[in-house]
């Protein structure tokens, strides 16, 4: 038996989330081997798309309380407030401590003359609290980090690969299985390996790539739910997927954001003939929390029958604009649009996963020694709809909050036994990769025509009914072919896919992110609840699910 390296811990993931928890944890344990692994190159993942910014109270006239409220008040009555509070906390310490790892925040000059950090302000944010580097916070973010982070001996790294399953055992005198390593997939080699790891972290990021239109990057497909799932993790609130408001919408253009601070700065959404629509639907008007911008969006498209609505900075100075977003004025206009004298065409796309693995405030799961951070976890911070820019927030505060309780843990942590290598003897190559692409295309069209803004239990019992038609053919498939990226990825797409599905049909209110025409309103005889699923539920239910 030939087992790979031994680590201490195993990260999942090189984004905001897995890179932060790797820096924390080789400062403060230098001898610990360290493995972060990743499905693509370093740099792929949401962390690097990232525009708008970080938020955190920097301002005097801001508070705490004041970043707490909004956060609660967007999460729509299923947030967990000690968490909120305990994340909020952390802010000015998190940018600090982003600012000793070299991150160029964008600066503004005070009125003594001084310099200070330039805040924008986004949807639901009362204040402006959005620390950034101009519209490309997430390049200047993960450059300072992968900088830190290469500078540590003990941090191993592995690009191109992708984690097939985690392992878990069960030791005589365990009460519970706990997490021993995991297979993963060397796209190089094209061949799966065994890690072992006496703790790991999943920071494997979103799950939007279910759906056809996303502002998410390639990998963003699920993995570490399904993963997390599989291993016997609880998943919790699923059905709240954020759709952002305003992705470009251009023939030539694949997945690219408009940030939110584009409003915040006073964009104007507008409709083909340049009327304003925003101050029908809430008071807040393009400011408004993203779940109710991009149902108003919504409705207007389908109203009008328009392929897309337009946001309208125009009417501020052209070097404001140029030089408060460079990137997506450099963009637009390489597609002959000029943000500085013409509207945008936007539409809403699938941007953000607020539900996830559940965990503690230390970022445990259920399964002992597996922990999860960044967007593939649910904390309890973002509740039914999260705030904007407070996710980059939550990726920095887990990364620490885990690092603490890894560093505590460690020293009793038992190594992990010798573990059986990938067996595929029993699987040949694949003669039919047509089925894994068309899978992939039925599956993120009809999530998005079934399970997109506006719910209702027809589309969704439509949608359950494809769902479970295609994870037995995925299932089929997979047990009798060698694996591959895309068959990976659709693995776990269809059980996220089917995780979404089954907790808005629980669902029986429109709360947050989640709106069904059945019951538009959210049900107030009784507290809110999160919807939390678990494979053990589902065998104690279905044996064979
Ligand atoms: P990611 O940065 O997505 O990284 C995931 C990592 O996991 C990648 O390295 C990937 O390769 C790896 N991975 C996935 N599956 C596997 C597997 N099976 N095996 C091995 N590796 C795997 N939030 C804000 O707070 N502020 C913003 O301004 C902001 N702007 C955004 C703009 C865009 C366009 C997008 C898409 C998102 C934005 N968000 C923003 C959301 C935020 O960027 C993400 O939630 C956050 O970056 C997630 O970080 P993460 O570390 O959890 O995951
Ligand atoms: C944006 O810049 O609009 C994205 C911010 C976020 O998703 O938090």
């Amino acid at each position: 038996m030939h087992n790979h390296d031994l680590f201490d811990v195993l990260i999942i993931g090189s984004g905001a989330s897995g890179l932060s928890l790797a820096i924390r944890l080789a400062d403060q344990a230098p001898r610990a081997r360290i493995a972060v692994v990743s499905k693509f190159a370093l740099n792929e993942g949401s962390t690097f798309y990232a525009q708008g910014g970080i938020s955190a109270v920097l301002d005097t006239q801001d508070s705490l309380d004041s970043h707490i409220d909004d956060t609660l008040k967007a999460g729509a009555g299923l947030c967990d407030p000690a968490i909120v509070r305990l994340t909020v906390n952390q802010g000015k310490d998190c940018i600090e401590w982003l600012l000793a790892h070299g991150l160029p925040f964008t600066q503004e000059r005070a009125g003594d003359g001084s310099s200070r950090l330039h805040l924008n302000r986004e949807g639901g944010h009362t204040h402006r609290r959005i620390a950034h580097a101009a519209d490309a916070t997430g390049q200047a973010l993960f450059h300072s980090l992968e900088k830190s982070a290469t500078a540590y001996p003990s941090i191993h790294f592995f690009k191109y690969h992708g984690v097939v399953d985690l392992i878990t055992t069960q030791e005589p005198g365990d009460r519970h299985e706990r997490i021993a390593g995991a297979y993963i997939y060397d796209a190089g080699k094209k061949k799966v390996e065994v890690f072992r790891a006496r703790m790991i972290a999943l920071a494997t990021g979103g799950a939007s790539k279910v759906y056809l239109y996303t502002s998410n990057p390639d990998v963003s497909t699920g993995d570490g739910i399904a993963l997390a799932w599989r291993a016997g993790c609880r998943i919790a609130n699923m059905e709240f997927m954020q759709f952002h408001p305003t992705c470009l919408y251009h023939p030539d253009a694949r997945s690219f954001l408009i940030s939110e601070a584009v409003r915040g700065e006073g964009g104007k959404l507008i409709l083909p003939d340049g009327s304003t629509f925003m101050e029908k639907f809430d008071p807040r008007a393009e400011l408004a929390p993203r779940d109710v911008v991009a149902r108003a969006i919504d409705h207007e498209i389908k109203r009008l029958g328009v392929d897309c609505i337009y946001l309208d900075i125009s009417h501020k100075p052209a070097d404001v604009i140029r030089d408060h977003f460079p990137t997506i004025h450099a963009r637009c206009l390489e597609l002959n649009i000029d943000i500085t004298r013409q509207p945008i065409p936007v539409v809403p796309a699938a941007h953000y996963t607020c539900g996830g693995v559940l965990t503690d405030s230390h970022a445990r799961t259920n399964v002992a020694g597996l922990y999860a951070i960044g967007e593939v976890a649910c904390t309890g911070l973002h509740g039914a709809n999260r705030m904007a820019s407070n996710s980059l927030l939550e990726c920095l505060v887990f990364a620490r909050q885990a690092s603490i309780d890894i560093l505590r843990r460690l020293p009793d942590t038992p190594l992990p036994p010798a573990l059986p290598e990938w067996d595929e003897s029993l699987v040949s190559n694949s003669d039919e990769e047509v089925v894994v692409s068309h899978n992939w295309d039925e599956l993120r069209r009809f999530m998005w025509d079934y399970v997109g803004i506006v719910r209702t239990d027809k589309r969704l019992e439509r949608a359950k009914h494809r769902v479970d038609l295609l994870k037995k053919e995925i299932a089929e498939y997979y047990g009798n072919f060698k694996v591959t990226s895309d068959l990976l990825e659709l693995r776990n797409l269809v059980v996220v896919a089917d995780l979404i599905i089954r907790s808005a049909i629980q669902r029986k209110e429109s709360r947050g992110l989640h709106f069904t025409l059945d019951y538009p309103a959210p049900d107030e005889s009784k507290p809110p609840r999160s919807t939390v699923l678990s494979i053990d539920q589902d065998q104690t239910v279905n044996p064979s699910a």
